[in-house]
């Protein structure tokens, strides 16, 4: 199904296309490849297909981690196979739950990882050292089960008092440890699936009925939503909640998935600041780069994380300060030519960028068109669009952004070159 996106610089690019058979056989399975397509002189070719399908590949359980507007690990992936050798770097200025690291780790690459959101690194770098579940409920067991005195902090809305003093025992623990220097590879792991219990709308999170898990409500909001459902907060056993998770999540990894994480682990960088400033990243030391920064102002990343926040002991209006909530084209512009110009730095010759923008305010502002001039100016060539159109069904995980009116999802993903 391809066919070509039909406006402004995506326009010219098409123009500047004539085999356009050659393309069909490159997003095939079968034919072509980047190597062929850019020496036959093709620039900045559209790709507009479905490039991956659900069912056509699993991705490891691993993944399942929920965080606002993460990406299927599929994308990454396609880069990732195509574009990287085993042991070469592959980076995310823009990590969230870290859906680019995992992958990259899997699939024997080295890695590296930023995010502004502390969270980030809290729930990605866990994933690269998984533990066994035998060592995860021994220490689960070996937690103190006494609460500390409230924090003032009412939580009553969302947590029966029981498992509410769970939670904040294993806080209060995981949070002594971390500050004595203590913290090891399991207090990691158990922080990680913690922080994903918190809240959610099925029995397998630590919450009475609330928001899918990647939303906290706030306090107001939870308490309409109890009244509305006549409900109040059932009681969990937070052990067993987390040792289930840590079982789905290690569900199927394979001896040498688990090989790859552990050398991935190894030398591993997990940053957390502003993507346009990474001093501890090396010039030319990346290999490839896949990347989906924040939309313009779609996603609340701040309201999102209090409780999660919360629970790590970090200061969520510090966190959501330093978010780029841009509102405006220009705003969010300015902030992604810094960004390219500090992946031009980290980028080596040969290497790549696949920077993943979607379709927003209903389909009418197409931020891979700001994206290929700024990309541009940094010093890159664009090889071209890809378009990941996706059939939308009701099983479909979506890719944070909304279903358009067409009943199709798509990625748009403006892949450059550093010359
Ligand atoms: C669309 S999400 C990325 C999701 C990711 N692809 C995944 O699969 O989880 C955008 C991320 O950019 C982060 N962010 C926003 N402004 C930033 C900045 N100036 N520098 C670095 N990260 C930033 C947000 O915290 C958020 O995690």
């Amino acid at each position: 199904m391809a066919q070509q996106a039909d406006e402004g610089w995506v326009v010219a690019m098409a123009a500047r296309l004539e085999d356009r058979e050659a393309l069909a056989a490159f997003a095939g399975d079968g034919g072509g490849s980047w190597g062929e397509l850019q020496a036959a002189g093709r620039a900045c070719p559209v790709l507009t297909r479905e490039f991956w399908t659900a069912r056509q590949r699993q991705a490891a359980n691993l993944h399942e981690v929920s965080y606002r507007a993460c990406y299927k690990p599929q994308l990454p992936r396609l880069f990732i196979e195509r574009l990287t050798a085993p042991g070469e770097r592959v980076y995310d200025p823009f990590a969230g739950r870290g859906t680019t690291a995992v992958e990259a780790a899997l699939l024997g690459r080295r890695v590296a990882s930023n995010d502004i959101n502390p969270l980030s690194a809290l729930l990605a770098a866990p994933r690269l050292a998984p533990p066994e579940p035998e060592a995860v409920a021994a220490r689960l067991a070996a937690i103190p089960a006494a609460a500390p005195a409230g924090d003032g902090v009412d939580l009553a809305m969302f947590y029966h008092p029981d498992t509410e003093a769970e939670i904040r025992a294993l806080r209060a623990w995981l949070l002594a440890r971390a500050a004595g220097g203590a913290e090891d590879g399991l207090d990691r792991w158990i922080r990680m699936v913690a922080t994903n219990r918190l809240t959610g709308h099925s029995p397998g999170f630590f919450s009475v009925y609330t928001l899918p898990p990647n939303q906290a409500a706030s306090a107001a909001k939870q308490r309409l939503i109890n009244q509305k459902r006549d409900q109040t907060p059932p009681y969990r056993n937070t052990r067993e909640l987390i040792l289930k998770k840590t079982l789905q999540l290690l569900k199927g990894l394979t001896g040498e998935q688990r090989a790859n994480l552990e050398r991935a682990a190894g030398s591993a960088r997990f940053l957390t600041g502003d993507a346009r400033r990474t001093p501890g990243l090396e010039d030319a030391s990346v290999a490839l780069t896949v990347t989906s920064p924040p939309f313009l102002d779609v996603v609340q990343y701040a309201a999102d994380n209090w409780l999660r926040c919360w629970f790590n002991g970090l200061d969520s209006a510090a966190v959501a300060a330093g978010i780029t909530m841009a509102r405006k084209l220009p705003a969010w512009s300015a902030v992604m030519a810094g960004v390219l110009a500090e992946l031009h730095r980290v980028t080596r010759p040969g290497g790549h960028v696949a920077f993943e923008v979607g379709e927003i305010q209903g389909g009418t502002l197409r931020l891979e068109e700001a994206v290929l001039p700024l990309g541009l100016a940094a010093g890159f060539e664009a090889l071209g669009v890809l378009v990941n159109q996706q059939a939308f069904t009701k099983t479909a995980h979506i890719w944070g952004v909304g279903n358009n009116e067409a009943g199709t999802n798509s990625n748009r993903i403006v892949l450059f070159r550093r010359p």
